[in-house]
């Protein structure tokens, strides 16, 4: 698992129960506070302080050797806010996830909430997805959507859209978990099952 902020989607799926090993959490800010809330859980923590390395590609083959001394099945990035190298992702790929705060393809990149308000969309939300070179852009896993209100602010939109992140993400470790996804060509269904792979508002 790899974060930078304050871990609530970690949270979340430590909450889930899922019957996974989270083998290590692994943060690139040492003051992450979802570091402090892993040691709280018992976890494995490492801080890998990106500040104290040369360059994006030094960094993330430290990184890279870091995980793989876990030799996790699957890398989890939970709120990790730096661009990842195509090394690293030609590395992990197949066994790399994350979690992007709106309906992709839409809104790449950050501050995904205030750009949703300012292009007036009525539908937000959020996506798991496999992690390709491309920044945003792998094959979607699962993606949940959440009405826009005409009062909403940033701050109001992500609150709902985090609720929504906190269902998916644990939603999709466990599909993964279960060995339940398939991806065809980029397109990522479950397994002998056509259960919708989107959560609409209830
Ligand atoms: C989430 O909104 C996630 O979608 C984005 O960064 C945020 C992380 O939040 N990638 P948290 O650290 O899991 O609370």
């Amino acid at each position: 698992m790899l974060l930078s902020g304050r871990g609530s989607n970690l949270q979340a799926i430590v909450e889930a129960r899922l019957p996974i090993d989270i083998v290590a959490v692994i943060s690139n800010r040492p003051q992450a506070s979802g570091l402090d809330y892993a040691r709280a859980q018992g976890l494995t923590t490492l801080a890998l302080d990106h500040a104290a390395h040369a360059d994006r590609a030094a960094y993330d083959a430290q990184l890279a050797e870091a995980i793989e001394r876990h030799q996790p099945d699957l890398v989890v990035l939970a709120g990790y806010m730096r661009v990842l190298s195509a090394a690293f992702v030609a590395r992990f790929e197949g066994h790399l996830l994350n979690i992007h705060p709106s309906l992709l393809p839409a809104f790449p990149g950050l501050k995904t909430h205030q750009r949703a308000l300012d292009e007036g969309v009525k539908v937000h939300g959020c996506t798991v997805h496999f992690v390709t070179a491309q920044l945003d852009h792998g094959p979607i896993v699962v993606q949940a959507a959440v009405a826009v209100r005409a009062d909403d602010t940033a701050e109001s939109l992500a609150a709902r859209v985090l609720v929504q992140e906190h269902r998916i993400y644990p939603q999709a470790i466990r599909w993964f978990a279960e060995g339940r996804l398939v991806n065809k060509c980029g397109h990522v269904n479950l397994k002998d099952d056509f259960t919708s792979q989107s959560v609409f508002p209830s």
